[in-house]
């Protein structure tokens, strides 16, 4: 059975600076391995990216690194707004911390949101991480400036429920929801300890099962793929955060098997919706070949990503990728991942529209 090539709209790939964690080469073979095709990378990295000169140097680093296609979101600061209006357009989009996370980004003040809300006119909306009180914050601020929103990592039952209400009243806003979210809780704590922390953290099963009651106001299905190493989670001061890429469709197949999720809406989520919100080109000849009645148990290694731990290891799936193709060529297949690093293309360039 044939899928669309997934997007996932939400990944760390730690270059620069964190290339220990993961690399454009390590996290887009994870990706095509997972039947994602295209990731917008966070801009969380050291340095920054938070100009054209920080934006030059991670995109550089995708264009030779990059196996899948790929997009660069922009970090807002205290001091970047307005961003030249030719940087905007070539990024994915502009993140805006608001709560604290991994890594030094952080937008605090309300003058300085809605600065970079009043300025921004990227080619992709402003993505936030947002939690809590925030929600409705940032829901209320994309309304009074006209400025689309993007929710990142909608976690908890008040949040999408609040996200429900507003888009009911037409606010320019939309979300996304993660597997971790969808399929672990706070109960997988004792289990997992540190290897299951990651922002937001996992909540109750009431919230996990309303993210579940209320997926028809999900836009996306992103991973938040944010790899860190199993000596750091193991250290004293683990970072906050967890691997996705390579789990996230047998999950959501194993979904469509077990009557939680239907096929239309699962291409919805993964592919049309992510498309659609961040203003994609079609990427021609580009599918993901799916054994949806292959069942297996994922392992605890063995994986792509260079860190080489998942959190969900242990879960017994349904449904598996036997082959990923981009433009034609053949990037994946049983088990091996074929496409090389420089492969992949930067979804806003000018020739792929
Ligand atoms: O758990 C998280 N890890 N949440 C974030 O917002 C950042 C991410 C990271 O970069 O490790
Ligand atoms: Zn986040
Ligand atoms: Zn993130």
């Amino acid at each position: 059975m044939r899928l669309p090539g997934l997007i996932d709209v939400h990944v760390h790939l730690r270059e620069p600076g964190g290339e220990h964690k993961e690399t454009f080469a390590t996290g887009t073979a994870a990706a095509l391995a997972g039947g994602v095709t295209t990731v917008l990378a966070m801009p969380n990295t050291s340095p920054p990216i938070t100009d054209a000169e920080t934006f030059a140097l991670a995109d550089a680093r995708a264009r030779a690194g990059a196996r899948c296609d790929y997009g660069i979101f922009l970090g807002a600061t205290d001091t970047n707004a307005p961003l030249p209006a030719a940087l905007q357009q070539r990024a994915a989009g502009l993140k805006i911390y608001v709560n604290d996370t991994f890594g030094p980004l952080r937008v605090e003040s309300l003058a300085v949101v809605m600065r970079h809300l009043r300025h921004w006119r990227g080619a992709g909306p402003v993505a936030v991480h947002a939690e809590g009180l925030f929600v409705p914050a940032l829901a209320a601020l994309a309304a009074l400036t006209g400025t689309h929103v993007h929710f990142c990592h909608v976690s908890r039952a008040a949040e999408i429920e609040t996200i429900r209400l507003a888009k009911e009243r037409g606010f320019p806003i939309t979300c996304e929801v993660t597997p971790h979210h969808l399929w672990l809780t706070e109960d997988d704590l004792p289990r997992l300890g540190a290897f299951g922390d990651m922002r937001p953290r996992l909540a109750t099963r009431a919230d996990r099962d309303a993210l579940w009651a209320h997926l028809d106001v999900v836009d996306c299905i992103a991973t938040d793929h944010a790899p860190h190493t199993i000596e750091e989670k193991q250290s004293p001061t683990p970072p906050p955060g967890v691997p996705g890429l390579e789990t996230t469709l047998p999950l959501l197949l194993t979904a469509v098997h077990e009557g939680r999720l239907s096929m239309e809406k699962l291409i919805d989520l993964t592919h049309r919706r992510p498309r659609a919100i961040f203003n994609l080109p079609a990427q021609p000849d580009t599918y993901v070949e799916v054994d949806p009645d292959a069942e297996w148990v994922l392992p605890e290694q063995g994986w792509f990503t260079k860190v080489g731990w998942s959190p969900f290891a242990g879960m017994r799936v349904r449904g598996r990728v036997v082959r990923t193709v981009v433009r034609g060529q053949t990037a994946f297949e049983e088990g091996r991942v074929l496409a090389l690093p420089g492969t992949g293309r930067n979804v806003r360039d000018a020739a792929l529209h």
